[in-house]
């Protein structure tokens, strides 16, 4: 079986209606491109600097039914406003963009109880597979060897740590009081390296090192449509991509 059809069944993927914030950035491409080989996803609306959110509001707050979700990968200033508009039109968010305030996260968690939001700063399916690999390794071994995670990305990238590198070393504290901080985290930026986040746990007589690479971004974009298509059959709440681990691993 190869790697896109043990994501998508063709037969039985009903198409999906999106609107995309961020439709001209880097991430915007990929998913545009991805969009233009997949006869189930159509992009209906593209939101960007030069198209904001004001020039397309009223038509869709009018026409509430002609998207299915509102995917968002564009840059954390938008998202609040992005946030109000699928909450008044009633629709699943999926959350993309990284480097959200607490301000920001407050509002999500009051929209989550009226729409399903999912907020995942790294789409890639197997960046949640990580998760759970370094929650299992902290808590095994979190007493007996040292913690170590470094994330290198493109030197474009605004935040720093990654929201990747700042979420796996929320999940390994959750198991493990010597998980690293944020402050702890190495964040390297070098030419246009898509993402590297390495996990090590070091002791004197061992070392296991749980690394993710992505070599292209269209591995998050192709994870983001896999989670926008499950987002849209689940019920208001706020969901991670461990949510849809979950599902994925026990469907
Ligand atoms: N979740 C993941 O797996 C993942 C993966 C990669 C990146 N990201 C995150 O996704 C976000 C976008 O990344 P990127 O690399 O695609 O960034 P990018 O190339 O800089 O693109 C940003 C996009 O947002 C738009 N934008 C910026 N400010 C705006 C505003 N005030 N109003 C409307 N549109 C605005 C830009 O429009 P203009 O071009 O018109 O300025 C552009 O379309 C970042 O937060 C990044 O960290 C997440």
């Amino acid at each position: 079986m190869n790697h896109e059809s043990s994501i998508t069944d063709p037969v039985s993927t009903p198409s999906m209606r999106m609107i995309l914030a961020g439709s001209s950035g880097r991430m915007g491409h990929e998913l545009t491109s991805l969009a233009q080989t997949d006869p189930h996803l159509h992009i209906v609306a593209c939101i960007n600097s030069k198209s904001p959110l004001s020039c397309l509001k009223t038509q869709f707050l009018s026409d509430r039914d002609a998207f299915d979700i509102l995917v968002d990968f564009s840059d954390q200033v938008c998202t609040n406003d992005l946030i109000q508009f699928a909450d008044q039109c009633n629709k699943p968010m999926l959350v993309g963009t990284t480097g959200l305030t607490d301000s920001t996260m407050e509002k999500i968690r009051e929209s989550s109880t009226k729409i399903p939001i999912l907020v995942a700063s790294n789409t890639s399916t197997a960046i949640a597979l990580m998760h759970r690999l370094v929650e299992q390794a902290a808590s095994l071994l979190g007493s007996t060897h040292q913690i170590g995670l470094e994330e290198v990305h493109h030197v474009h990238k605004k935040d720093a740590p990654s929201g990747t590198a700042r979420s796996l070393a929320r999940s390994m504290r959750i198991h493990c009081s010597a998980a690293p901080s944020d402050d702890q985290v190495t964040s390297i930026r070098r030419d246009d390296v898509p993402g590297t986040h390495t996990v090590s746990f070091t002791s004197g007589e061992d070392q296991l090192v749980i690394q993710h690479s992505a070599m292209s971004r269209s591995l998050f974009a192709r994870g983001a449509i896999e989670m926008a298509r499950w987002l849209v059959r689940m019920p208001p709440g706020l969901y991670g991509p461990e949510d849809w681990l979950e599902q994925a691993m026990n469907p």
